[in-house]
């Protein structure tokens, strides 16, 4: 299957390229959108190599190509892992402001679409992240993980990305 992998601005981004490996074992053809902060934190030439395809970032690239819509049409699963607060209130809301909010709008509802949450076992607690999740939920996408572990912010508790192996098998 064609799996568009959205990556967002959480520490788990740099066990994506991981991810990537894992999906294409199972036999999947993986591209991958990155969002600016998670570019900072894994490598857009190593997704590349993995993924043997180029990596989106830009809403807006420099031949007119509408890479939201075209992304959105060639995904038969969207995958957003990790997935950051943040992205989970813009799904929430429907807000559209870089290339993988706007393509998650574009890809068509019947198809199946995962979240794979990580992030501070606070930030994970908090009210509106819970109720960010539970709507997407109702509206049919699913979520893998998060997991307890110690996290990179030196705490221990749940927030910890789903394992790659793990998110690949749900997939
Ligand atoms: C080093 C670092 C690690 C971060 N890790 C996380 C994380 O694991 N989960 C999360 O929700 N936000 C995390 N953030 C905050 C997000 O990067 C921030 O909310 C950002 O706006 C997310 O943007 P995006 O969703 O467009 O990628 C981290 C920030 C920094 C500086």
């Amino acid at each position: 299957m064609n799996i568009l992998l959205g990556i967002t601005g959480g520490i788990a981004a740099y066990k994506t390229p991981e991810l990537v490996r894992q999906l294409r074992k199972r036999g999947h053809a993986v591209r991958c959108v990155l969002t600016d902060n998670a570019g900072r934190l894994v490598a857009r030439d190593a997704l590349a190599a993995v993924s043997g395809a180029p990596v989106a970032t830009d809403l807006w690239p420099e031949d007119g190509r509408m890479d939201h819509i075209d992304l959105a049409r060639w995904a038969e699963v969207l995958l957003i892992a990790p997935a950051t607060a943040n992205a989970l209130a813009h799904l929430r809301l429907g807000l559209a402001d870089d290339l993988l909010t706007t393509l998650a709008l574009a890809v068509d509802p019947a198809r199946p679409r995962l979240v794979a949450p990580a992030m501070n076992t606070v930030m994970w607690n908090q009210p509106a992240v819970q109720e960010n999740l539970a709507v997407l939920l109702q509206r049919g996408w699913r979520a893998v993980g998060p997991v307890a572990g110690d996290l990179a912010c030196g705490e221990q508790g749940v927030g910890a990305m789903a394992a790659p192996e793990v998110i690949a098998d749900a997939v």
